[in-house]
């Protein structure tokens, strides 16, 4: 594939961000694969710690450094929106916070923004396809670029470029393990160690957010699962609409009792069809050892694909990192190369 650069608006130089810029300035050389991707910032936008807006690109290992060293950039002259709506580019990266009390704001209004401008857009971000995948995709298709978003579920494991190369399959449902930070807390637990503590062990560890409220209440995993229900099943649902209940009530005691009776308790995420619509569901549930997803323990996750003519089938992950997400945006980036 020949080298094409790729002009850049990058909203978010947070963990992804900044791994996303490892991996392609000084951590090059390491993947063959990137030989064929030139990306060129031309604008990096962060919340609270400034913005770099140069038309003739921006140095992505000095903008690196900066960030690094904690030193915020200046104040841009331009919004994200602004820039969006004005600057010659050719790919909105977007990599701000998942907000579901803001109804996945403000990554939603960025990512309309490129599309509408005929822009394409990447996202590791679950707010836009969570909460508007239908009018996201139609508006990708009617201006002709790519909506995409592989680091959204399970951190850039091939899911949805899966899905794209399945032909003639129709998906029928599916179930899955998502959240790799409930996941590893419920592992905890069965050692007998409190919530509190095993949420701190997360934390030291480096995956678990300093308010983990998104990943035990089950919001983060009902994210994916409006994803993968509006992608796969074409169920227009939002993480609002899902029945949800997280693992906070959970207990060393209730997760032993579990392991007693033969079972494993996981917090399973669920879409299927009922009565002419889709119903999704993210819920604790005891599940017999033999299950595949009794196996699914500390960090691990999974997909279990039910579809009319293959499967079912099975999707894991082990111990997802930030190069895991990072490399997942930069699969998208590299359809979008190789698609201009
Ligand atoms: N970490 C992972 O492994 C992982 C895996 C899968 C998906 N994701 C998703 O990827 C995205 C980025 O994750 P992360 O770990 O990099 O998060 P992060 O470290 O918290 O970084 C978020 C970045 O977004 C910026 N930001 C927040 N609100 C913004 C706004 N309104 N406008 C512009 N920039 C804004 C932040 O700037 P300030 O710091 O200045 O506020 C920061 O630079 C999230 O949506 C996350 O859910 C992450």
């Amino acid at each position: 594939m020949k080298k094409r650069q790729l002009r850049a608006v990058i909203v978010g130089f947070g963990n992804v961000g900044q791994k996303l810029a490892a991996m392609l300035t000084e951590e090059r050389e390491k993947y063959r694969g990137l030989a064929d991707l030139e990306l060129q910032p031309i604008a990096i936008f962060t919340g609270h710690h400034g913005g770099l807006v140069d038309a003739g690109g921006i140095d992505l290992a000095k903008a690196l450094r900066q960030r690094r060293e904690d030193k915020s950039f200046p104040e841009p002259p331009l919004s994200p929106l602004q820039a969006l709506a004005t600057l010659d580019y050719d790919v909105l990266v977007e990599l701000s916070t998942l907000s579901i009390d803001k109804r996945g704001e403000p990554a939603l209004a960025h990512v309309r923004a490129a599309l509408s401008r005929g822009k394409h857009a990447v996202t590791a971000n679950k707010g836009p396809a969570a909460f508007a995948y239908r009018e996201l995709a139609a508006l990708a298709k009617k201006n002709g670029v790519r909506f995409l978003f592989e680091s959204a579920v399970m951190d850039g494991t091939p899911i949805f470029c899966l899905g794209r190369a399945l032909k003639g399959l129709n998906v029928t449902g599916f179930s899955g393990i998502f959240n790799t930070t409930s996941n590893f807390v419920l592992s905890r637990l069965e050692t007998g160690e409190s919530m509190d503590a095993a949420v701190r062990t997360a934390q030291r560890l480096g995956f678990a957010e300093a308010d983990p409220s998104l990943d035990l209440d089950g919001w983060d995993s009902a994210a994916k699962t409006a994803i993968l229900a509006n992608v796969f099943l074409d169920a227009g649902i939002d993480p609002l609409r899902i029945e949800r209940q997280g693992i906070r009530s959970q207990t060393p005691e209730a997760v032993a009792r579990a392991v007693f009776e033969g079972k494993r308790l996981k917090l399973l995420c669920r879409a299927w069809r009922e009565g002419g619509r889709v119903r999704a569901e993210v819920k604790p549930r005891e599940v017999p050892m033999e299950n595949y997803f009794a196996m699914i323990n500390g960090r691990a996750a999974a997909l279990r694909l039910e579809t009319d003519m293959l499967g079912p089938f099975w999707i894991l992950e082990e111990n997802p990192d930030l190069m895991d997400t990072a490399s997942g945006v930069l699969q998208d980036l590299l359809v979008v190369a190789e698609n201009r």
